[in-house]
């Protein structure tokens, strides 16, 4: 579904230029759950922002399904990410004077959705993430697990087949990040492709395979399982029985 090759992300800002990915080859299979880690810096977001079609690579190619995004132009490119791809960011991005319904329809209005199917879209997805009886309450009025239970909804309801997540469960509490997690494992199992940046082992160990990043390039690739004993290795695991 998603093959990178020699992807480079340049800053400049003056003086010497900041290489944000610096040679990113790489091949994500449609089904799959990625994790993606590493030190502040290295260029996690950056990545996401380049896969979620929000940036463009300074050099190099990303093909999405078979087709090279970087030669599309702006319109296209939001057409696409609009009907293919979800995004959910730490600090949720919720307008905060619209009601939940409404934040889950505005994607819908960019594309020109009729309102009655926006209406029953919304109310669908936020059914599925549980929110149907919060669907007028604004972001302040709700909990912060339950804002990014609105951006999971929101992110989904044009049901993509790509789903990007940086650090999700990271403004949030570990019984609303569980809920979090759960909703995305859910989506998962349902066949969504699913990318999440996360310096959460917990979170990391839920995926099939992890990236790690350091400086821009991918440092190590492990499986998801293998963090188990990465965590017992560092003495952060839970003690055994
Ligand atoms: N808009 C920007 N302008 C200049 N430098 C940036 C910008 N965004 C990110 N960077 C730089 O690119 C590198 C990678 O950043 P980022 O992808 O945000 O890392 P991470 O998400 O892993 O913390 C960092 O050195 C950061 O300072
Ligand atoms: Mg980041």
């Amino acid at each position: 579904m998603i093959e990178l090759e020699e992807v480079w992300r340049t800053y400049r800002l003056g003086g010497e230029p900041i290489h944000a990915l610096a040679g990113i080859s790489e091949r994500i299979e449609a089904g799959e759950h990625v994790a993606i880690m590493g030190p502040s810096g290295s260029g996690k977001s950056t990545l996401l922002h380049v896969l979620g079609c929000l940036d463009r690579p300074t050099a190099g190619s990303y093909r999405l399904d078979g087709q090279d995004v970087t030669q599309l132009e702006d319109d296209a490119l939001a057409e696409l990410r609009g009907h293919r791809i979800g995004f959910v960011f730490q600090a949720y991005h919720l307008v905060a004077r619209l009601s939940a319904e409404a934040n889950v329809e505005l994607p819908m209005v960019f594309l020109g959705v009729p309102r009655g199917e926006r209406r029953r879209r919304a109310a669908a997805a936020l059914e599925a993430v549980g929110l149907l009886d919060r669907r007028r309450h604004r972001p302040a009025e709700l909990s912060g697990g339950q804002r990014q239970r609105v951006a999971i909804a929101r992110a989904t309801v044009m049901r993509p087949r790509l789903l990007l997540a940086d650090e999700p469960t990271g403004n949030l509490d570990s019984a609303a990040g569980a809920q979090v997690l759960d909703l995305l494992d859910q989506l998962h199992a349902e066949g969504i492709t699913l990318v999440v940046v996360t310096h959460d082992p917990e979170v990391a160990r839920r995926a099939g395979r992890v990236l790690v990043l350091r400086d821009g390039r991918v440092a190590a690739r492990l499986a998801g399982s293998e963090l188990g004993g990465l965590e017992r290795a560092l003495g952060r695991g839970k003690p055994g029985p």
